[in-house]
């Protein structure tokens, strides 16, 4: 969904503006006319947005509407790279999709797919994702990273910790991760990341990274085993500031793997883990392998201690953590 960009400035000055910005300030600082301010204004009331006019004094916005809409998310996102592009849909088949083809035409790295709902939505091992909508936060997000495919763990455990951080910011909760993927509450899972690559023997084109998390759901909105923010917290939480937080913290992660390699983020992942140290099962096709999850290795491989002293470098599977 996009707006008009006279439509989008009248915003971003109702926004800026505590107090009534009037008519004629709009109109000139626009140089266009007062009924054209106007038409915009009913365009932006007929997207939800709930602005008040006062004779003599002018607009001023009273309700933004609860909608992850790409100026919304834009406003004051100081995005180098995350979000500098994003694309919202009410309803999409799997944000995966959108974005692999943006990336297939060229869309530089950062482009964000954002949707309220999908039809399709996938999970790990093509398991389906349930969607809420106007509950949770879905999208999908191109990087191109000059790695060996081999390295493209590392960027499930980047957004993990970037996960972590934002939803700390924003609600003061403290999540956790398991190996590779999940972010955890209350030992249940909150939320979940989908890395998809288009790769050659030694070169990553571009990854296709998709996030999925529980915000606002109520109990009967979840799977099994899956927790909400809103349940935990008993209240709603703003979904466009989430959301804006986790772009600042995907951005600043990435950056920093960029500049310094992967050191700090595995730090990171390591302080927020609630895999290490603990008897794991991992599952890869119809095999299974215990042992207990010792650390996780440069590339976001996770190290198994088996009963045999041997370590083994796990890449891929289903962990599960043994009583
Ligand atoms: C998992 O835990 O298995 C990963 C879930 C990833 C779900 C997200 S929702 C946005 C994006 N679009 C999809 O179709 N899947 C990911």
């Amino acid at each position: 969904m996009t707006i008009h960009p006279i439509a989008e400035k009248i915003l971003f000055s109702l926004k800026s503006c505590t107090d009534y910005i009037s008519g004629e300030q709009l109109s000139n600082q626009l140089s266009i006319s007062r009924c054209a301010i106007w038409k915009h204004i009913q365009e932006l009331r007929n997207l939800g947005y709930l602005i008040e006019a006062v004779p003599h004094l002018g607009y001023r916005i009273i309700k933004t509407p609860d909608r992850l809409l790409s100026y919304e998310i834009k406003w004051k996102l100081p995005a180098k790279i995350m979000g500098k592009k994003i694309y919202y849909f009410d309803t999409a088949a799997s944000t995966m999709d959108i974005a692999y083809n943006l990336a297939k035409e060229n869309s530089p790295e950062g482009t964000v797919v954002v949707a309220e709902f999908q039809t399709k939505a996938r999970g790990r091992f093509n398991r389906p994702w349930l969607c809420w909508r106007y509950k949770g936060i879905y999208f999908s997000f191109i990087l191109r990273p000059k790695i060996h495919p081999n390295r493209s763990a590392i960027f499930s455990l980047l957004t993990a910790v970037a996960l972590v951080e934002a939803i700390n910011n924003v609600t003061q909760i403290y999540t956790e991760v398991k190996w590779p993927n999940d972010i955890i509450l209350e030992g249940k899972k909150l939320a979940g990341i989908l890395t998809e690559l288009e790769a050659e023997m030694e070169q990553t084109h571009f990854m296709v990274i998709g996030v999925g998390i529980n915000v606002n759901n109520l109990s009967h909105q979840l799977v099994e085993k899956a927790i909400s923010l809103r349940q935990y917290k008993k209240e709603n939480i703003d979904r466009v500031e989430l959301m804006r937080q986790i772009l600042i913290k995907l951005e600043e992660h990435y950056l920093l793997f960029k500049q310094k390699g992967a050191d700090f983020i595995l730090y990171k992942w390591r302080m927020h883990s609630n895999t290490l140290g603990k008897m794991v099962k991992i599952i890869q096709n119809n095999t299974t392998i215990t042992g207990i999850a010792v650390d996780v290795d440069n590339d976001g491989n996770l190290l198994l201690r088996r009963e045999t002293g041997l370590i083994e470098r796990i890449n891929a599977g289903d962990l599960i953590y043994c009583d």
